[in-house]
Parts: C-alpha cells; sequence; structure tokens
C-alpha cells in the first residue's frame, strides 16, 4: 500500500500553500479557526484524485490548482459540519472544530468556508469546475438528511444504504475526478469517464469508512460512532437481516435503547463479527475497487495510471 505523492510532489507542495491562501480571512477569530484547521490537514486525497485525474487527460494548468482547492475546502466545510451533525468530538486526532468552539461557531465555519469555495471559482470563471462541484455539494447534503431520515427508522435495506453513501461521499469524489480531467482538457466526455471511475472509488472509500467503525484501531476520530448515532452501515445491515428473529430484535433492542452504553456497542460489533458481516462488507467494496480499476484500464498504461492505481488501493488498504 503506497500513496503515489512521487508523481505528483511538486503540484502537492504548491497546492498546500495555494489551499491556505484559499481559506485565510483578515476577521481575527476566522482566522484563528483556520490556521487550527489547515494545521491539522487530512490525507488530502481528493486533490490528490483531483492532479492524477488531470496528468492522465492532459498538462496540469492553475484551473486544476483552484480546482484541487475548492474540493478540498469544500470537504472541509462539510467535515465541519458533519461533526455537529454527528456530534463527534475529534478529528484528525484532535478535538472537532465543534468540540472546541460549540454549535453557532461550526456552522458559521463551514458557511464561510463554502463561500471561499465559490468565490475561488467565479474569481477566475471557473464556471463547469463550480458546477461538477456544486452538484456534488447538493448531493452531500441530501444524503446526509437522507441518513438522518433513515438512522430514524432504522434503515436496513443496502441500496438505500448505497444511495446515502454515493450521495454523501462518492458525488464529491467523482466530482473530484471530473473536475482534475475537465480542467485540462476541456473534454466532456473524458470528463464523464473520469467522475464515473471516481464515483466507484467513492463508494468504495465510503465502505472502507464505516468499516473502521467496527475497530478499535486508533484512526483520528471516534470509533463506535456510528451505532451511538443509529446510522446503520453496511456490516451492521448485512447482520441485521441474516440473524435469527430473536436475535435480531436483540441487537434493534440495544440500537434504540441502549446505543449510548460502550459495553453495548462492543457486544454489537462481536455479534456482526460472527455473522460474517465484516467480511461481506470488504467483499462488496472490492467489488466497486474492482469496477473503478476496470474504468482506469479503459486508459492507455501510463506511470500515471499507476500511481493512480496504487492510489485506488491506498483507499482500500488504508489504515487511517
Ligand atoms: C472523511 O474523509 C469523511 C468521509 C467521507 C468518510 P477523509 O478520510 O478523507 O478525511 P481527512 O480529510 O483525511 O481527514
Ligand atoms: C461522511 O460520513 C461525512 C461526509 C460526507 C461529510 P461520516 O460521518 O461517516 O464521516 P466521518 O466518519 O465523520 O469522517
Ligand atoms: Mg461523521
Ligand atoms: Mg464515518
Amino acid at each position: 500500500m503506497k500513496l503515489p505523492v512521487k508523481l505528483i510532489e511538486p503540484e502537492l507542495t504548491l497546492f498546500e500553500k495555494k489551499f491556505k491562501e484559499a481559506v485565510k480571512s483578515n476577521a481575527f477569530m476566522l482566522d484563528r479557526i483556520m490556521q487550527y484547521v489547515i494545521n491539522r490537514k487530512g490525507k488530502q486525497i481528493r486533490p490528490m484524485f483531483v492532479f492524477l485525474a488531470a496528468k492522465l487527460c492532459g498538462e496540469v494548468n492553475e484551473s486544476t490548482y483552484r480546482a484541487a482547492s475548492l474540493v478540498e475546502v469544500l470537504h472541509t466545510a462539510t467535515l465541519v459540519h458533519d461533526d455537529v451533525v454527528d456530534d463527534s468530538l475529534e478529528r484528525r486526532g484532535f478535538f472537532s472544530v465543534y468540540a472546541l468552539w460549540k454549535n453557532k461557531v461550526s456552522v458559521l465555519v463551514g458557511d464561510y468556508l463554502l463561500a471561499k469555495g465559490l468565490l475561488l471559482s467565479l474569481d477566475n470563471n471557473d464556471f463547469e469546475i463550480l458546477k461538477y462541484l456544486s452538484e456534488a455539494v447538493r448531493k452531500m447534503s441530501e444524503g446526509e438528511l437522507l441518513q438522518m431520515e433513515k438512522s430514524r427508522s432504522l434503515n436496513l435495506d443496502e441500496n438505500i444504504y448505497l444511495e446515502i453513501i454515493q450521495s454523501k461521499t462518492a458525488s464529491l469524489l467523482s466530482s473530484a475526478c471530473a473536475a482534475g480531467a475537465w480542467s485540462v482538457s476541456g473534454d466532456k466526455e473524458l470528463s464523464e469517464r473520469m467522475r464515473q471511475f471516481g464515483e466507484k472509488v467513492g463508494i468504495a472509500f465510503q465502505i472502507k469508512d464505516d468499516l473502521f467503525d467496527y475497530t478499535s484501531q486508533d484512526i483520528g476520530k471516534p470509533t463506535g460512532n456510528d451505532i451511538k448515532e443509529k446510522k446503520l452501515t453496511l456490516p451492521l445491515i448485512y447482520t441485521l437481516n441474516n440473524v435469527d428473529k430473536k436475535k435480531r430484535r436483540e441487537l434493534i433492542y440495544i440500537i434504540k435503547n441502549e446505543n449510548t452504553r460502550k459495553d453495548k456497542i462492543a457486544y454489537i460489533v462481536e455479534e456482526v463479527v460472527k455473522a460474517g458481516g465484516i467480511d461481506y462488507t470488504i467483499e462488496r467494496m472490492n467489488r466497486y475497487k474492482q469496477e473503478a480499476l476496470s474504468i482506469l484500464h479503459g486508459f492507455p498504461p501510463s506511470e500515471i495510471r499507476d500511481g493512480f492505481e496504487d492510489l485506488v488501493n491506498f483507499v482500500t488498504d488504508r489504515k487511517y
């Protein structure tokens, strides 16, 4: 498992500078919070997708950099909001913005980042890229709301689960790939191919994230949080649909009434493992990865394509 950072090292270095510039504020409090957010950067996997998609389809240019910044700005905004929605106190190994500054500030910081992203594109007439990414933000909001609705009624349907993760996560990754391709080619068909590739990777990415919730690894954010929030993800959906009635009733009772008890969450994890929920989920994740790779293999072999393949493998094999 290796990240193909070498192939895009100069781009990533310059990106980081431009990204910091893009979220700067003259307002004292915002600037302080932005410093906090920037100093705890994540994997920056989405900008990597932008640059690799661009390099696979042409030559990186200024609008590629803006696309990468826009994607990471939007991602950051949604994480700030997501931790409010999920009542989550840890992000990237530190306190979340929500934990330190609470609801009101988090809502406004997320909005600020969204607006900065919009302006970055509009100031440079990147209309097509902004369209790709606005579509993603719309879908992300729909996905998070659908998830909320389904956590109230306890969703047990795998197709609805897929719809949720496609909306809340794959939409941004697919737009990142499309925007990268568009920035260098202006070619609709090529960008659409990259979008489809990104969508498959994005689904695998979120399935992997959901698997983390069933481990006790240190991933820089809480585990067991999905059960606490009554988010039924694939391991649990599979389990509930494949155990006997009595066990199912018992598990549902815990999710509804004892979902904040650590020992009960541990018990659910145990039952999911026993029922084969983890194995099934890994198998599904790998299927999406293979679909992504087969789209990628439609492009002629190159060093960049190999690097892209490493990045796809990283998505499913990563430890954080
Ligand atoms: C977290 O994304 C949100 C999901 C879509 C699961 P990342 O795992 O890419 O978060 P960072 O940016 O590396 O922290
Ligand atoms: C992804 O879902 C969140 C967004 C798409 C904003 P999660 O809620 O599972 O992400 P984490 O686990 O908090 O990073
Ligand atoms: Mg969350
Ligand atoms: Mg998660």
